[in-house]
């Protein structure tokens, strides 16, 4: 384990810009949940593991899903083993606490360390969701009514709360959030993160490969674009199938890799057919509009 950072400079294995990093710190000292929201593959999930590691702090990851209910973070009563244990088990139903399982938000206000809390992809859940967990994020402590219990959060936890921008979250919400936009990585950027991943990948390789890359993403009409997942994955393909870098712009070897639908398939294969008929230009044909 490295030495525990004392303020969020990103990780070995995270490239975070500087104000990215400022947005962590800040949220961390006023003590807000910080709000990231970008595309896909822009590195949210990843952040709060960065900052988990970086800070030395325990990571709580709170999944979220079109069902999910605010309350399921706090704490679950679990009726349906209650009545089981009460019909089949010789287990004493009448003390209820024993059916009470704190979620990983209630897990993380009883934590006796500051954890990192990450909430992840909030806009998958309905419209409720976020106005019904902001009381709670609040004042850091809830009540369980079946037991009059008070649970009060030991330390604030440091709350990353990540959207893909699926749903407008409530202006009430994001009030009480410092907000963050991880802008898609510029080709400087794409850099570093592909040596964080690829520290001996060759030269001439990933010049190629960010080339066509970039290219792939300035195609209009993509369903899905292609984002930093899919290229590392990519990058990695070239390495292991041993592509030469000279062919990587004329052939788009494992395309699969970058592109997930069947029409963006579709799509660059007419773009690098059209340009390759086209008259030779001293460029590959289909960078030439790059
Ligand atoms: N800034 C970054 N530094 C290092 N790796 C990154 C960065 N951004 C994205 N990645 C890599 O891209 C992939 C997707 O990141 P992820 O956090 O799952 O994205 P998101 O949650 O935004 O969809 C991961 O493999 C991650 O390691
Ligand atoms: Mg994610």
């Amino acid at each position: 384990m490295q030495n525990a950072q004392s303020h969020f400079l990103g990780t070995k294995d995270y490239i975070a810009s500087e104000e990215l990093q400022n947005s962590v710190n800040i949220s961390a000292a006023l003590g807000r949940p910080l709000l990231i929201k970008g595309e896909p593959g822009t590195g949210k999930t990843m952040l709060a593991r960065s900052i988990a590691s970086a800070l030395d702090k325990q990571l709580f990851i709170w999944n979220i899903k079109s069902t999910t209910k605010a309350r399921d973070g706090l704490y679950i009563y679990d009726t349906v083993q209650r009545l089981y244990d009460s019909q089949f088990g010789d287990h004493d139903v009448s003390n209820i606490r024993h059916y009470i399982k704190l979620g990983k938000l209630g897990e993380a206000f009883v934590s006796p360390e500051q954890v990192v809390v990450l909430i992840d992809e909030i806009d998958k859940a309905d419209l409720e969701f976020p106005n019904d967990l902001l009381w709670e994020l609040d004042i850091m402590s809830f009540d369980i009514a079946e037991t009059g219990e008070t649970i009060k959060a030991v330390h604030r936890p440091i709350i990353i709360i990540t959207s893909n921008a699926e749903k407008e979250l409530p202006d009430a919400f994001l009030r009480r959030c410092i907000f963050h936009y991880i802008s898609f990585p510029d080709e400087e950027m794409m850099v570093a993160i592909i040596k964080v991943h690829y520290p001996d990948l060759e030269k001439k390789l990933l010049e190629e490969a960010m080339k066509a890359f970039y290219w792939v993403r300035s195609i209009n009409g993509l369903q899905k674009k292609p984002s930093t997942s899919e290229l590392l994955d990519w990058v990695q393909a070239l390495t292991v199938g041993g592509i030469s870098p000279a062919k990587i712009s004329s052939e788009m070897p494992f395309l699969g890799a970058l592109l997930k639908k069947d029409h963006d398939f579709n799509l660059i294969l007419q773009r690098m057919h059209n340009q390759g008929a086209q008259k030779k230009a001293p460029t590959p044909g289909f960078m030439r509009n790059w």
